[in-house]
């Protein structure tokens, strides 16, 4: 019988690899993006549909560059890492969703953003990923989970209401809305945790402010 709530298995809290079960029956092994691993994330994000790359992206953009592929495959683990899903399809190891955080420490929140491809939308992953997100930022000390996505994107929009979020125009870009849960942290950050050297947000806003320069034509 197929469980009615998906299944999630988590490793020790230091573990980032877990495996998940989705309600359909199929396993999806979850771990840490690597060096290795950067080509793959780039098929992965040039096969999302320009739609779902927008969304992810906040904006257009086909591929990610060699740096920012380089960086992401080497960030601490601690405070941020990229998590990779992935199935076996005809015995190749293929990545099917990507889930983000980094832990602003000053601010005691973990941003997040994630993306499931599009052949795999609406399975019920987009929600495993959001729950081992929330479960990492409460590992992390955490006391708020929180994700920018574009108004329009009902999609999101929907999976973090079900979750929970709070969902708010965004103050400062009216193109914006922002995500917010309130989440309890199950480790007390200490002085010796660095904080996370990359936002994500300010990432994602800033691909966002230089696609909108380079439409304006500035
Ligand atoms: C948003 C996203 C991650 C959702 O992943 P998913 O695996 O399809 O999500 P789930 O199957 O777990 O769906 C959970 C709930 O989200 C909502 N939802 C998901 N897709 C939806 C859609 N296309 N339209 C409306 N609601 C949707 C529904 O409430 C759904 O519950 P239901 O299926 O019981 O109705 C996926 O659509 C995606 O990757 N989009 C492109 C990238 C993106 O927008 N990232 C967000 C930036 S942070």
């Amino acid at each position: 019988m197929i469980p009615k709530k998906p299944a999630l298995v988590l490793g020790p809290s230091a573990d980032l690899t877990s495996s998940l079960r989705l309600p359909g029956g199929q396993a999806v092994a979850v771990r840490p993006m690597e060096p290795c691993d950067t080509e793959s994330m780039q098929e992965y994000v040039r096969g999302l549909s320009r739609r779902s790359r927008h969304n992810r992206f906040l904006g257009a953009l086909n591929e990610l560059s060699p740096a920012e592929l380089d960086r992401l495959s080497r960030l601490d683990l601690r405070d941020q890492a990229v998590l990779i899903a992935e199935v076996q399809i005809n015995g190749i190891r293929t990545i099917i969703a990507e889930a983000r955080y980094a832990m602003v420490r000053d601010a005691s929140q973990c941003e997040i953003a994630l993306s499931v491809t599009d052949g795999w939308q609406r399975q019920g992953l987009g929600t495993l990923l959001l729950d081992v997100l929330e479960r990492r930022a409460s590992e992390l000390g955490a006391r708020a989970v929180v994700a920018d996505a574009l108004c329009s994107n009902q999609a999101v929009k929907g999976l973090f209401r079900k979750a929970g979020f709070a969902i708010r125009p965004d103050i400062g870009d009216a193109r914006l809305v922002r995500m917010t849960k309130d989440v309890h942290p199950r480790v007390i950050s200490g002085d010796t945790w660095p904080s996370a050297s990359t936002r994500l947000l300010s990432w994602q806003r800033h691909l966002l402010g230089a696609h909108l320069r380079a439409q304006s034509g500035r």
